[in-house]
């Protein structure tokens, strides 16, 4: 069997993913492998794929012993023979993997760095070692485990076998050091790209941020969502606060019983309780697909966490949500946390991570771009898809206003941090302020305007670069090479004056299937809740949202069809095919609906049409869209006038594209449209997020729809 074979009759997945088959091919060569994918990315699979094709066993090491049943069910059930060793289980147990692993019988066993089988590798005939979450053995990252270390002696215990290190969060000197210390042997790197697309990053000011977030739930009562707060003792009274406002709630923290935490995880994990609010001690290696957002109440202490943290929403792919409370202040708060006693050096690395993180709280450029450039990737300045891209900010000239605060920072010679500066500005009669001070000339000339406005001034003067903040513990501004123009006069300042959030045509509800049945998805998640409980695990382990939703939208009737559908290995259509046909047909029938399968294989064996009438109502409001098309409306005119969804409005125009009313050339520039077409068959499947994900910013939704409605429109004329 090839790869591909064993990814879509294993694992039910149409194609491969970023450079998944690329990765798999070097394993398969014996070569080591380095693998620096995002959260999310599908790193599990490059190991887990070659497993099959590989004669002998495939050693995990992975950091928690906790995930490792969960991953091991999940291969369960795929029919892949996995087991775990670990010191929670009994000695009878443990002998029982260990007879089946001499006999051959096993294909994936994890374990954890620490284990005392770690010595016996050599009796187990292994093919491949994979290093899960490699990072961990670096303490130039942001998660160093000293029991990782351990690993140092693999190639020595194991010379011929090869290794893949995997991670998802490593800068150029922590990948240097991952490959060093696993000794790897001229080892093939693979790094890809780090956008996740269907993450929406924003970022909003922490003041008031519990009533934000309740505004920010609301809306959201029916979704997963996990709420990081910096402190055990936070989690306990947000989680309380939350359940007072009837959400769905528990907290997390390592300071709670063991028993405890675990059951907590589970109810998270199996959807009885939809949000966790957590430290940061929650969350590493879990693989619930449908965490719809992540907020965090304070700030995280560096890129990396934060990356990998957020990643945790959409592994699915669907829209999710990074929403992130900042305030300055937790910059200072945060640093005692940072520091490490006795590590002058490795403190220095800790805060100028800690900055980073800072600066990007007061970002006013596009937030992608920046997470993108931290992990040394290009990106784009416009990405649609955060706070920054999609709210128009208005300026105004502000050149006084800066001169006065770059006055008082010169007269207070450089020596005062933000809210000092402040005071003195305003004229402020706090003992605070020295008598000195009181006698310079910039004392009280901002006294007209507000602490909130000036806060907000200084923080765009340094976003702009006219200010800077010193490092340290109690950071104080400083003039920057840009200061001297403007206190001469010789520079105009434009401050930000007003921001509008624009509307957010791309990415509202549910982009990959917007036609998908709202009704039938809520009951498909009932019958998967049942199979869940019959086999002892999580729902999404049975499926994933996104696989629900194929369901939903192209209503499969029969087994083969369902084969179709992403994520439904053999294994699985055999085994839960039968629950999801019924509720799927006894919809279909209730509702006066048939399949649209049709619309999902683009592959016909003949010219046939045998479309199912839509129902009329369906239809008119098509042509609805459709007349205003004709009529030179634009879909964000039409969706306006319609009170529609842009989203639905390009489904309508992609319908008539499909069905060869339209041309495609009309929507989409036809320099476009090679490129979009390529990128469909590179991905291939129907989820349009990882092949947005693929083209980037230049592209939209709509475009690729139409295309895709093209492709099809070929196949079946
Ligand atoms: N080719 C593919 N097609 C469809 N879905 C895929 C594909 N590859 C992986 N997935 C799905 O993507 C999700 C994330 O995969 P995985 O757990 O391997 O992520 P990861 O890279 O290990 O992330 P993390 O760093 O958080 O551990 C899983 O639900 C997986 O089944
Ligand atoms: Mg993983
Ligand atoms: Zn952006």
């Amino acid at each position: 069997m090839s790869p591909l074979e064993i990814l879509r009759t294993r694992f039910g997945y149409s194609s491969f993913r970023l450079e998944q088959e690329a990765i798999i091919q070097s394993v398969l060569q014996r070569k080591d492998t380095f693998v620096l994918m995002p959260t999310g990315g599908g790193k599990s699979l490059c190991y887990q794929v070659p497993a099959l094709l590989l004669d002998g066993l495939t050693v995990v090491i992975s950091p928690l012993i906790a995930l490792m049943k969960d991953q091991v069910d999940a291969l369960r059930l795929n029919g892949v023979q996995a087991a775990y060793l670990n010191s929670t289980q009994s000695g009878a147990e443990q002998d029982a993997i260990i007879t089946k692993v001499l006999s051959k019988e096993m294909k994936l066993l994890y374990l954890a760095p620490e284990s005392s089988f770690f010595r016996r590798l050599g009796s187990f005939n292994v093919s491949l070692v994979a290093v899960d979450e490699a990072h961990c053995i670096s303490h130039w990252g942001h998660d160093f485990r000293p029991e990782y270390l351990l690993l140092n002696q693999l190639k020595q215990t194991l010379p011929d076998v090869p290794v893949i290190a995997l991670t998802a969060t490593a800068d150029k000197v922590t990948q240097r050091d991952i490959i060093e210390k696993l000794a790897l042997r001229s080892p093939a790197v693979f790094v890809s790209s780090f956008n996740r697309a269907n993450i929406r990053y924003t970022v909003e000011p922490k003041k008031r941020s519990f009533e934000k977030l309740l505004g920010f739930l609301e809306t959201r009562k029916e979704e997963s969502g996990i709420i990081y707060c910096l402190s055990r003792v936070a989690t306990e009274s947000l989680a309380a606060d939350l359940a007072k406002e009837a959400f769905n709630v528990l907290p997390y923290h390592a300071g709670m019983e063991k028993e405890q935490r675990a059951r907590h995880q589970e109810m998270f994990l199996r959807d009885d309780v939809k949000i966790m609010v957590a430290t940061i001690a929650f969350g590493m290696g879990i693989d619930k697909s449908n965490v719809r957002y992540v907020v965090h109440m304070d700030l995280p202490k560096n890129i990396e966490s934060y990356y990998q943290e957020t990643g945790r929403a959409g592994r699915d792919g669907l829209e999710s949500e990074a929403l992130l409370y900042y305030t300055y202040a937790d910059v200072s708060k945060m640093k005692k946390f940072v520091e490490i006693e006795g590590n002058a050096e490795q403190t220095r690395i800790y805060l100028k991570k800690l900055d980073q993180m800072a600066t990007y709280g007061d970002l006013v450029t596009c937030r992608r771009q920046y997470l993108l450039n931290y992990f040394d990737e290009p990106a784009p300045s416009y990405c649609g898809n955060c706070d920054i891209c999609l709210t128009q900010v208005e300026r105004e000239e502000g050149t006084v206003q800066a001169q006065k605060v770059l006055s008082a920072v010169t007269r207070l010679q450089e020596r005062f941090g933000t809210n000092y500066v402040i005071d003195v500005l305003r004229g402020s009669n706090s003992a605070k302020i020295m008598d000195d001070h009181r006698a310079l000339k910039t004392f009280g000339v901002g006294a007209d305007t507000s602490k909130e406005e000036w806060t907000s001034i200084i923080r765009d003067l340094l976003a702009q670069g006219y200010l800077a903040k010193s490092d340290g513990t109690y950071p104080v501004l400083k003039l920057t090479a840009k200061s001297a123009a403007v206190l001469r006069g010789a520079e105009r300042v434009m401050l930000v004056r007003s921001k509008e959030k624009l509307p957010t045509p791309m990415m509202q509800v549910s982009e990959q299937s917007a036609d998908y049945e709202a009704g039938l998805f809520m009951i498909l998640k009932k019958v998967r809740t049942a199979l869940a409980q019959e086999e002892n695990v999580p729902p999404y382990v049975v499926l994933s949202d996104a696989s629900l939703r194929e369901l939903a939208t192209y209503l499969p009737l029969d087994r083969a069809s369902m084969r179709n559908i992403s994520g439904f290995g053999e294994l699985k259509v055999e085994r839960y095919g039968p629950a999801f046909e019924d509720a799927i047909v006894r919809y279909c029938e209730e509702n006066g609906m048939a399949t649209r399968m049709h619309l999902k294989s683009p592959k016909r064996t003949s010219g046939r049409r045998d479309r199912p009438e839509r129902p009329q109502r369906e239809n008119e409001t098509k042509q609805q869209t459709l007349d205003l098309f004709k009529a030179g409306h634009l879909p964000g005119d039409i969706a306006a006038l319609r009170s529609l969804s842009v989203g639905t409005v390009e489904n309508h125009l992609a319908y008539y594209v499909q069905y060869g009313k339209l041309s495609v050339e009309e929507l989409v520039r036809p320099a476009k449209i090679a490129t979009i077409q390529l990128a469909i068959e590179q991905v291939g499947g129907k989820m349009l997020a990882p092949i947005k994900e693929k083209l980037g910013a230049g592209f939209t939704y709509g475009e690729i729809k139409a295309v895709m409605a093209y492709l099809e429109f070929k196949a079946t004329s």
